[in-house]
């Protein structure tokens, strides 16, 4: 065995040994907790510098940074597991690098090495072993990686130089019923221009949603369906998740569009419906005039998981799919799929996990 396995089946022990953080792991919901340690790196004159973990949660910055003025901020969201041995692993973080540097491209930041990006990952993981949530809770740990344009430049232009930082915190369901459907409101406004930011991590894409999402939460709804920008008949995203449903036939369609985060998650149900369910799926048009296709539908994210969608109201009317009370099978069964393989109960499809 080399050094570097034996290093990490060593490491792997001990992991599993660390004490779990006291915690009310049943009732963490979707919060900020301060966990032990997060990394930092900074860029500067082109260089990546070596990076490290820090115990402060403050960052300091100057009053001029471009992040805090134009939003030149990009960011990532994935999860670590428990698995039922107790060890713990991460599900398609090689994704979360490489969408990360088109987010970063997009707003003319440099670009971070998969390799750095996922040893950062994997540092914040181990040094905060004890928050990831046991195995059988349904909670997860968050891992948030972010960078900000900072160094003091007021023209609207790119910064001088850059933060590279990763967090972490255990997390609950992002939509309160977790897999008991929930109903979201079309919205009026829109989430992103036709040729803009829509598929790209940053944060300007996601304070447009504020409003939105605070108008439709006031009507009771869990969340806004934004349409399609340029002809508002398509539907494009789930608040901060993408959309799917299941047509009469039993095709699994999730909306095709440039505008939209291509959803990690969205991709691996495609993947899985496929080749483990065996169910046709699809990326196309879902125009919100035709709603009556789908037996059932939902929303998919990092943060959502599935989240089952019992209806969506538009134009005054609510249109129901399978039930406001109760998930479909169909959604179920993708559901208990996806998380089996996240939990490490069923093999995943080469490539997806990476152990901790
Ligand atoms: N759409 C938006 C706007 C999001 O913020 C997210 C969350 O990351 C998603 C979709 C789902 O993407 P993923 O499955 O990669 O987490
Ligand atoms: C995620 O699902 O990772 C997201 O980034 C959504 C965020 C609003 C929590």
């Amino acid at each position: 065995m080399n050094m570097l396995k034996q290093r990490n089946r060593i490491e792997g022990e001990n992991l599993k040994m660390s004490t779990l953080a006291n915690i009310d792991w049943d009732n963490i919901g979707f919060k900020y907790m301060q966990t032990d340690l997060r990394y930092l790196a900074t860029w500067k004159d082109g260089l990546w510098d070596e990076g490290r973990l820090v115990k402060d949660n403050m960052l300091s910055i100057g009053e001029c940074a471009p992040a805090l003025h134009y939003g030149q901020q990009c960011f990532e969201g994935l999860k670590a597991y428990r698995t039922k041995t107790g060890d713990i692993q991460l599900f398609r973080a090689t994704e979360n690098a490489k969408r990360f540097n088109r987010s970063a491209s997009r707003l003319l930041m440099p670009e971070i090495p998969e390799a750095m990006f996922l040893d950062a990952v994997l540092q914040v993981v181990r040094a905060n072993a004890a928050y990831v949530p046991p195995y059988g809770s349904g909670a997860t740990l968050y891992i948030r990686p972010f960078m900000l344009g900072v160094g003091n430049y007021i023209a609207a232009g790119p910064a001088p130089e850059y933060l590279f930082s990763v967090f972490c915190f255990p997390v609950g369901p992002y939509f309160k019923g977790g897999m008991t459907p929930v109903n979201f409101m079309v919205s009026d406004f829109d989430r992103a221009a036709p040729y803009g930011t829509g598929a790209a991590k940053v944060g300007g894409n996601y304070a447009a949603s504020f409003y939105p999402n605070k108008l439709a939460k006031d009507s009771g709804f869990a969340d806004c369906i934004y349409l399609d920008p340029l002809t508002h008949t398509k539907i494009e995203e789930v608040g901060a998740a993408n959309f799917f449903g299941i047509t009469r036939d039993n095709e699994f369609v999730t909306p095709a569009s440039p505008s939209i985060l291509p959803s990690i998650t969205k991709y691996s149900l495609l993947y899985l419906s496929r080749e483990y369910l065996s169910l046709k799926a699809t990326e196309r048009d879902v125009l919100i005039d035709n709603l009556a296709e789908f037996k059932e539908a939902g929303a998919c994210g990092t943060a959502a998981v599935i989240t089952p969608i019992g209806g969506i109201q538009y134009k005054g009317k609510l249109h129901v799919f399978h039930s406001e009370t109760e998930v479909g099978p169909i959604t179920k069964k993708l559901y208990d799929t996806l998380c089996a393989i996240q939990f490490g109960d069923m093999e995943a499809p080469s490539g997806w996990i990476i152990k901790v």
